[in-house]
Protein backbone atom coordinates (compact mmCIF):
# COMPACT_ATOMS: atom_id res chain seq x y z
CA UNK A 1 0.00 0.00 0.00
CA UNK A 2 1.56 3.67 -1.12
CA UNK A 3 1.49 6.42 1.23
CA UNK A 4 1.33 8.28 -1.83
CA UNK A 5 -1.83 6.55 -3.10
CA UNK A 6 -4.27 9.99 -4.07
CA UNK A 7 -7.11 8.16 -1.63
CA UNK A 8 -5.01 9.92 1.09
CA UNK A 9 -4.97 13.40 0.01
CA UNK A 10 -7.41 15.84 0.82
CA UNK A 11 -5.63 18.65 -0.59
CA UNK A 12 -4.45 20.22 2.28
CA UNK A 13 -1.13 20.15 2.58
CA UNK A 14 -0.34 19.74 6.58
CA UNK A 15 -2.99 17.44 7.13
CA UNK A 16 -1.78 15.61 4.17
CA UNK A 17 1.58 15.58 5.56
CA UNK A 18 0.27 14.02 8.95
CA UNK A 19 -1.22 11.29 7.23
CA UNK A 20 1.91 10.66 5.49
CA UNK A 21 3.61 10.84 9.08
CA UNK A 22 0.90 8.40 10.80
CA UNK A 23 1.56 5.85 8.26
CA UNK A 24 5.16 6.38 8.83
CA UNK A 25 5.49 5.61 12.13
CA UNK A 26 2.91 2.66 11.84
CA UNK A 27 5.27 0.91 9.31
CA UNK A 28 8.13 1.96 12.39
CA UNK A 29 6.30 0.38 15.11
CA UNK A 30 5.51 -2.73 13.07
CA UNK A 31 9.25 -3.02 11.96
CA UNK A 32 10.58 -2.50 15.81
CA UNK A 33 12.59 -5.25 17.38
CA UNK A 34 11.86 -4.80 21.26
CA UNK A 35 8.84 -4.09 23.75
CA UNK A 36 10.58 -0.94 24.32
CA UNK A 37 11.10 0.10 20.85
CA UNK A 38 7.30 -0.49 20.05
CA UNK A 39 6.49 1.45 23.15
CA UNK A 40 8.19 4.53 22.13
CA UNK A 41 6.76 4.28 18.27
CA UNK A 42 3.28 4.00 19.70
CA UNK A 43 3.61 6.65 22.18
CA UNK A 44 4.51 8.84 19.25
CA UNK A 45 1.99 7.44 17.07
CA UNK A 46 -0.06 8.32 19.90
CA UNK A 47 1.31 11.97 20.15
CA UNK A 48 1.15 12.51 16.41
CA UNK A 49 -2.32 11.12 15.89
CA UNK A 50 -4.19 13.63 18.71
CA UNK A 51 -2.23 16.61 17.51
CA UNK A 52 -3.20 16.05 13.98
CA UNK A 53 -7.16 15.50 15.32
CA UNK A 54 -6.81 18.98 17.03
CA UNK A 55 -5.44 20.08 13.61
CA UNK A 56 -7.93 18.38 11.41
CA UNK A 57 -10.66 19.55 13.39
CA UNK A 58 -9.78 23.31 13.62
CA UNK A 59 -8.93 23.43 9.70
CA UNK A 60 -12.76 21.50 9.61
CA UNK A 61 -14.16 24.68 11.44
CA UNK A 62 -12.60 27.26 9.09
CA UNK A 63 -13.64 25.40 5.84
CA UNK A 64 -17.11 25.35 7.22
CA UNK A 65 -17.56 21.05 7.24
CA UNK A 66 -21.05 20.58 8.21
CA UNK A 67 -20.09 17.53 9.50
CA UNK A 68 -17.68 18.90 12.38
CA UNK A 69 -19.33 17.13 15.23
CA UNK A 70 -20.16 13.55 13.89
CA UNK A 71 -16.36 13.53 12.73
CA UNK A 72 -14.78 14.93 16.03
CA UNK A 73 -16.82 12.10 17.85
CA UNK A 74 -15.24 9.45 15.44
CA UNK A 75 -11.47 11.13 16.53
CA UNK A 76 -12.54 10.99 20.08
CA UNK A 77 -13.26 7.11 20.16
CA UNK A 78 -10.19 6.28 17.73
CA UNK A 79 -8.60 8.31 20.64
CA UNK A 80 -9.50 6.69 23.41
CA UNK A 81 -9.16 3.89 21.91
CA UNK A 82 -5.69 4.04 21.18
CA UNK A 83 -5.02 5.11 24.46
CA UNK A 84 -6.76 2.29 26.12
CA UNK A 85 -4.17 0.08 23.96
CA UNK A 86 -1.05 1.67 24.54
CA UNK A 87 -1.49 2.45 28.34
CA UNK A 88 -2.80 -0.88 29.00
CA UNK A 89 -0.84 -2.11 31.95
CA UNK A 90 -1.35 -6.02 30.15
CA UNK A 91 1.08 -4.71 27.63
CA UNK A 92 3.67 -3.68 30.16
CA UNK A 93 5.20 -7.27 30.43
CA UNK A 94 2.86 -8.64 27.42
CA UNK A 95 4.46 -9.53 23.88
CA UNK A 96 5.53 -7.16 21.86
CA UNK A 97 3.35 -9.08 18.82
CA UNK A 98 0.18 -9.27 20.92
CA UNK A 99 0.87 -5.50 21.76
CA UNK A 100 2.11 -4.14 17.74
CA UNK A 101 -1.41 -6.49 16.30
CA UNK A 102 -3.38 -4.42 18.60
CA UNK A 103 -2.26 -1.20 17.89
CA UNK A 104 -1.98 -2.46 13.98
CA UNK A 105 -6.10 -3.58 13.92
CA UNK A 106 -6.59 0.08 15.22
CA UNK A 107 -4.35 1.86 12.65
CA UNK A 108 -6.41 -0.24 10.01
CA UNK A 109 -9.50 1.22 11.30
CA UNK A 110 -7.43 4.90 11.06
CA UNK A 111 -6.35 4.38 7.54
CA UNK A 112 -10.28 3.39 6.50
CA UNK A 113 -11.09 6.65 8.64
CA UNK A 114 -8.53 8.87 6.46
CA UNK A 115 -10.18 7.08 3.30
CA UNK A 116 -13.56 7.27 4.34
CA UNK A 117 -14.14 10.52 6.47
CA UNK A 118 -11.73 12.61 5.55
CA UNK A 119 -11.88 12.42 1.86
CA UNK A 120 -15.47 14.22 2.87
CA UNK A 121 -13.60 17.29 3.66
CA UNK A 122 -11.73 17.83 0.52
CA UNK A 123 -14.47 19.41 -1.33
CA UNK A 124 -14.74 21.80 1.21
CA UNK A 125 -10.70 22.36 1.58
CA UNK A 126 -10.72 23.05 -2.48
CA UNK A 127 -13.44 25.48 -2.32
CA UNK A 128 -11.59 27.33 0.56
CA UNK A 129 -8.72 27.23 -1.36
CA UNK A 130 -10.44 28.71 -4.29
CA UNK A 131 -11.61 31.35 -2.27
CA UNK A 132 -8.61 32.41 -0.60
CA UNK A 133 -7.00 32.63 -4.21
CA UNK A 134 -10.14 34.68 -5.81
CA UNK A 135 -9.68 37.17 -2.65
CA UNK A 136 -6.26 37.30 -2.98
CA UNK A 137 -6.89 38.16 -7.27
CA UNK A 138 -9.16 41.27 -6.07
CA UNK A 139 -6.15 42.88 -3.95
CA UNK A 140 -3.57 41.44 -5.97
FE1 LIG B 1 -7.10 12.83 9.40
FE1 LIG C 1 -10.34 12.71 10.70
Amino acid sequence: MSSRNATYVIGHKSLDADHEVIIALWRTLETTKTMEAARMAASQLMDETLNHFTREEAFMRQCGFPGLDGHRAIHQELASSLRHVILAPTFDTGKRADFIGAVCALMGRMVTHIVVEDAKIAPYARNLASQVSRAMAKTG
